[in-house]
C-alpha cells in the first residue's frame, strides 16, 4: 500500500480496529501480533512513521517529533484516540507544517523529523476512593471545568433501581447490603456508555468503576485506559460521618451534607433525600468491600496513579486535581520539540 492511500484512509474518524487493520495491511501479519499489546501502540506508530521517513502527519493541532525520540513522548497515542483529521503526505518537508521544527532551522541537525498531529485528545479520567471520599463532589467540579462525560456506576445503578428495570431489581439487593453488583452487569453498562460518540468527543470521567480486578481487566482487554487514576484518600472515621450526613437533591442531582454543605434554600432542603445505603451499618460494609478490592484495582493503574488527600475542604482537594488535569491537558496539546 502506498503512503498516499494511507492518507485517504486515515482521513476522518478512525476506530482502533481500523487503525490496527490499516497497520496490518501496510506491514503484514508480523505487526498484527505486536499490536495486540496496547503498550506497543505508540512505539508502533513511531515505527510506522520512521519507516516512511518522508512522512508527515498534519492536522489542526500540530505536534513535532523525530524518529530518534523517546517513545514515551508518544504515549498519548492510543488506537482509539487516533481519531482525527489526519493526512499523510510525501515529500517532507516541502508540503507540511506552517511551523518549522527547530532542527529544520539547524543545518547541523541530521535527525529525521516528522511533524505529527493527531488532533486534540480529550481527557480520560478515573476517580476512585472509599465510600463518601468525595468522588461525586469532585466530579461535579471536574465536569463543570472540563466538560467531560461523567459516568458514575453508582448513579447509573440507582437510576435502574428507581426505574424498576430488570437490572435495577437485580442490583438492588447487592447495593442495599453494600456489596458489589456482579461484574457482568456493571461492565456491560459502562462499556455501552463508553462506546457512545460523546465520550470520544468530550472525554470521560469514570467514577466508581472499575471496582474489582475483573472490571479493571475488562477495560484493559478493550484497550480502554485513562490518562490518570485519581484516588481520594480519607480516614475511615470521616467517611462514616460524611455518609451519614449526606443528602441528595433528586431534582438537580447535587450532593449536600447536612453539616458540611447544607442546602441553599428551604425549598431545596425540603426535597432532599437520603440514600438507603447511607446508614452506619451499611457504610461499614461498603468500606470493607472497598478495602478488599482497592489494591487489585490500583495495581492495574500504578503507573498513572495519583493519591490525593481528600480530607481537606472540597475546594482545596479540587485545586490539586485541577493542577494534575491541566498538566495532562497541556501535554496532550503540546507540540513536541525534539
Ligand atoms: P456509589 O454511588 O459509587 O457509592 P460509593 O463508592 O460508596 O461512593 P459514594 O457515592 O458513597 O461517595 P462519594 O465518594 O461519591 O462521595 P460524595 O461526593 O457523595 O456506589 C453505590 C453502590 O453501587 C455500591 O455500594 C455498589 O453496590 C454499587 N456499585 C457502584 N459501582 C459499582 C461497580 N463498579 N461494581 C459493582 N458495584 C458497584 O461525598 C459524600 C459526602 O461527603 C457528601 O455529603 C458530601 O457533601 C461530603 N463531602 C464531599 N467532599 C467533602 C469534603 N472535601 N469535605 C467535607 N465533606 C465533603
Amino acid at each position: 500500500m502506498k503512503i498516499d492511500s494511507i492518507s485517504r484512509q486515515l482521513h476522518g474518524r478512525q476506530t482502533g480496529t481500523t487503525f490496527y487493520s490499516l497497520l496490518e495491511q501496510i506491514y503484514g501479519s508480523l505487526w498484527s501480533k505486536q499490536i495486540s499489546s496496547r503498550h506497543n501502540i505508540s512505539a508502533l506508530f513511531l515505527e510506522m512513521v520512521s519507516l516512511h521517513s518522508s512522512t508527515a502527519i498534519h492536522s489542526k493541532n500540530t505536534a513535532f517529533f523525530s524518529t530518534s525520540s523517546s517513545h514515551s513522548r508518544l504515549s498519548s497515542f492510543s488506537p482509539n484516540s487516533f481519531t482525527c483529521s489526519v493526512s499523510l503526505r510525501y515529500n517532507f518537508p516541502q508540503c507540511i507544517s506552517s511551523r518549522p521544527h527547530s532542527s529544520m532551522r539547524n543545518p547541523k541537525s541530521k535527525g529525521l523529523r516528522v511533524s505529527c498531529d493527531a488532533g486534540r485528545e480529550p481527557l480520560r479520567v478515573m476517580i476512585s476512593g472509599a465510600p463518601a471520599s468525595g468522588k461525586g463532589t469532585q466530579c461535579e467540579m471536574i465536569v463543570e471545568k472540563f466538560g467531560l462525560v461523567h459516568i458514575s456506576t453508582g448513579d447509573l445503578l440507582r437510576a435502574e433501581v428507581s426505574a424498576g428495570t430488570e437490572i435495577g431489581n437485580k442490583a438492588k439487593e447487592y447495593m442495599d447490603s453494600g456489596r458489589l453488583v456482579p461484574d457482568e452487569i456493571v461492565t456491560a453498562m459502562v462499556t455501552s456508555r463508553l462506546s457512545r460518540q460523546d465520550t470520544t468527543e468530550r472525554g470521560w470521567l469514570l467514577d466508581g468503576y472499575p471496582r474489582s480486578s475483573a472490571q479493571a481487566q475488562s477495560l484493559e482487554k478493550l484497550n480502554i485506559r485513562p490518562d490518570i487514576y485519581i484516588v481520594l484518600d480519607v480516614p475511615d472515621g470521616t467517611l462514616v460521618e460524611r455518609c451519614i450526613g449526606r443528602k441528595l437533591d433528586p431534582v438537580t442531582g447535587k450532593i449536600y451534607h447536612l453539616k458540611n454543605f447544607p442546602p441553599e434554600t428551604k425549598e431545596v432542603k425540603e426535597r432532599l433525600i437520603t440514600r438507603p445505603d447511607d446508614t452506619q451499618e451499611k457504610v461499614k460494609s461498603r468500606l470493607d468491600t472497598y478495602k478488599r478490592n482497592a489494591e487489585a484495582v490500583s495495581s492495574t493503574y500504578s503507573d498513572i496513579l495519583n493519591k490525593i488527600d481528600g480530607n481537606r475542604s472540597k475546594e482545596v482537594v479540587f485545586e490539586d486535581i485541577l493542577t494534575l488535569l491541566l498538566q495532562i491537558q497541556k501535554e496532550k496539546a503540546m507540540p513536541i520539540d525534539l
